[in-house]
């Protein structure tokens, strides 16, 4: 007891006496040109920054209390203070200018379903959900300039894509930590090169979380910046593997780009975490499927013959991952003989088996495809209406051969054409799709025959078994409830953000002159995530949005309920792939601090029983 007075007593002495070290820690989201200072009472002290573009420093002072963030100019001018009073604590983490420090619990959707795959290994976890990473990339200027003055460029008469990448240097702040590395950035995706507002991926010669790929997709045409984090949360929530991610705010040199989603892409460490559960495993092959409706050519999975030419390079398959430990980076034959095998044995299958509805046709299908894991996939399509995969033009999707399950499924990713209903698509009945829960995608065959699918639903053990699933996923996962409070946590995260964010591409001084740029304002990002919709108006946007998110979610469970209130939920079967799947990795460090305070709790037990 003494000792303890004795501590305070001189530690009181110390407080009164002298003073003391205040330590700062934040990001700046104001460019290279800038730099941070701290105001506190009168006074303005600048920070420094080794790291950018984390500025730190430490300021003696008898007391800060309230302080301020603001930015400064080359000649230590202040020209913007952010809005917020904050309150000085020890804490230590890494503050961002003008975003309060929050801690956002986001509630997972229900999972109606047991886990069907790992979803993630102990070496690369599926990022944290609830953290807004800072991302700055300084790369090389003269190749920067060239990729963002050209998303395309041409070839002959024909316009393709740059994807040149530019060297840099990457740094990744998060509250707690800071990540740094040499890498390269390059503009993704196709589609999204009509935007200003480009999404870059990024290859990283350090690992980030265990990975050396990222992408950063920019959701350029949503208001709401959430429907592609909620199409990916609800394919989770049934266990069907996706590329997921947080949020990030991306700067290259001196652009700021704005808000994005940092995620996973889709690659061998993706593959054989998210299906395998481990780093290490063995990788099967894996293709991209692309269609260009309404013309065509569609990856519509019809066996064309052996010849891997009949399929490669021929604008619908693309070949993604293979194990190159064993299949020579030349041999095209052995490249594409799984996906060309895939198509034989349906059509053979649809051949013996196309009109017999007995269970031994499922048996054989079961042989090569998980039907289950496809039927979950389904589901989803149908609930947020996905107007560039599988089920409507078999696009944004990837068949992988499975070594280990020895068959095939499929793996949805961009979710960028979901939750936001029909724009004048030609392949889309306007009076019916909103109501249809099992038509809406093959209503329109003129261009286009549904074969892959028409086929499968032919047999009634498929369509009772999509049924139960949607059946049930549009009551549990897809409950407005459980929906509102999963959006309503994200845009919690992402608030602050969101007037920035679009007022970054608004100011961005790239010469990209093909690029739309969409006006959003944060009063839409509010309403369109319930029922405000956005009109049509071009000389301000390039997008508008017909449905608000919560409209949508409630308008189509409504329908896709109605449509499946006859089923029985309880027949509850697998129709394929029905394991037992444990998670291969520890998850959050929540867990870890439950088991302390356990052993805490016991060890105090044993104390009031010893005394
Ligand atoms: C940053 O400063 C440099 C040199 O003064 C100038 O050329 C550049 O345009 C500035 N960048 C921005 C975004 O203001
Ligand atoms: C800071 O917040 C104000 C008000 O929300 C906003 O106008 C300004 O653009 C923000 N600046 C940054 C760098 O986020
Ligand atoms: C930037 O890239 C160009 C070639 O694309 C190269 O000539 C130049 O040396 C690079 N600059 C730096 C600073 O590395
Ligand atoms: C980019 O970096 C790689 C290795 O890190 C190097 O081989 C290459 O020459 C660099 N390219 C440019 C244009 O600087
Ligand atoms: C069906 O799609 C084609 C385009 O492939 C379109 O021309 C036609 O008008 C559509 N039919 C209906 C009834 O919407």
């Amino acid at each position: 007891m003494k000792i303890k007075r004795i501590a305070l007593f001189f530690s009181t002495i110390f407080a009164l006496g002298n003073a003391k070290n205040y330590n700062f820690k934040v990001v700046s989201l104001s460019g290279e040109n800038y730099s941070i200072g701290v105001k506190y009472g009168n006074e303005i002290k600048p920070l420094f920054s080794d790291n950018f573009p984390l500025f730190t420093g430490t300021i003696e002072a008898d007391n800060i209390d309230k302080y301020k963030y603001v930015v400064l100019d080359k000649s230590g001018v202040t020209i913007e203070e952010e809005n917020i009073e904050r309150t000085y604590s020890d804490e230590s983490i890494n503050e961002v200018f003008n975003r309060t420090n929050k801690k956002v619990e986001i509630p997972k959707l229900p999972e109606p379903f047991k886990r069907m795959f790992s979803m993630g290994s102990e070496k690369f976890k599926p990022f944290p959900n609830n953290v807004i990473y800072n991302v700055y990339a300084k790369c090389n200027e003269t190749d920067y300039e060239y990729i963002s003055n050209n998303a395309f460029i041409m070839d002959g008469d024909k316009k393709i894509r740059n994807d040149k990448h530019a060297n840099c240097t990457i740094t990744i702040i998060s509250p707690d930590n800071v990540y740094r590395s040499t890498g390269s950035a390059y503009i993704f995706g196709f589609g999204s090169r009509a935007y200003k507002k480009f999404s870059w991926g990024m290859k990283l010669d350090k690992k980030f979380l265990g990975r050396k790929t990222i992408k950063f997709r920019a959701m350029a045409s949503d208001p709401t910046l959430i429907r592609e984090k909620l199409t990916t949360e609800l394919y989770k929530s049934v266990y069907v593997p996706v590329q997921e991610g947080t949020y990030a705010r991306l700067i290259i040199n001196d652009d700021v780009y704005g808000l994005y989603t940092i995620m996973d892409s889709i690659n061998k460490r993706w593959y054989k975490s998210y299906i395998h559960g481990d780093t290490k495993s063995k990788v099967g092959f894996g293709y991209k499927l692309f269609s260009s409706p309404p013309a065509g050519p569609y990856s519509d999975l019809k066996y064309l013959g052996d010849d891997y030419t009949l399929y490669d390079d021929v604008g619908t398959y693309k070949l993604d991952v293979y194990d190159e430990d064993t299949i020579n980076i030349d041999d095209r034959v052995a490249q594409w003989k799984p996906l060309i095998e895939f198509t034989k044995m349906y059509d053979n299958w649809v051949k013996t088996y196309g009109n017999d509805n007995s269970d031994k046709a499922i048996d054989e299908l079961k042989k090569f495809l998980n039907i289950e894991n496809l039927l979950r996939l389904l589901a989803i399509e149908t609930l947020v209406v996905s107007l560039d995969g599988f089920w409507y033009v078999m696009s944004n999707t990837a068949i992988y051969q499975n070594p280990q399950r020895n068959n095939y499924q499929f793996l949805p990713f961009d979710f960028d054409e979901t939750l936001i209903g029909n724009k004048n698509d030609p392949l889309i009945d306007e009076e019916t799709y909103k109501t249809d829960c099992i038509t809406w995608a093959t209503k329109n065959e003129t261009s286009f025959e549904h074969y892959f699918t028409n086929n499968l639903f032919k047999h009634p053990q498929i369509k009772n078994r999509y049924d139960v699933i949607l059946g049930k996923i549009s009551r549990e996962t897809f409950a407005p409830d459980k929906v509102r409070a999963f959006i309503n946590s994200i845009a919690d995260l992402i608030r602050e953000d969101v007037q920035w964010n679009f007022d970054a591409i608004k100011t961005l001084d790239i010469d990209y002159e093909g690029g739309y740029i969409n006006r959003f304002t944060y009063e839409e990002f509010e309403k369109n995530r319930e029922y405000g919709h956005l009109d049509y108006q071009p000389d301000i946007r390039a997008n508008d949005a017909s449905f608000g998110v919560m409209e949508w979610v409630e308008m189509r469970g409504n329908s896709c309920k109605a449509y499946t209130s006859n089923v029985n939920l309880n027949d509850d079967k697998y129709i394929s792939d029905d394991y037992e799947v444990e998670v291969p990795f520890s998850s959050a460090s929540k867990n870890f601090i439950a088991k302390i305070t356990l052993v805490t709790a016991l060890s105090q037990l044993l104390i009031f029983f010893l005394i």
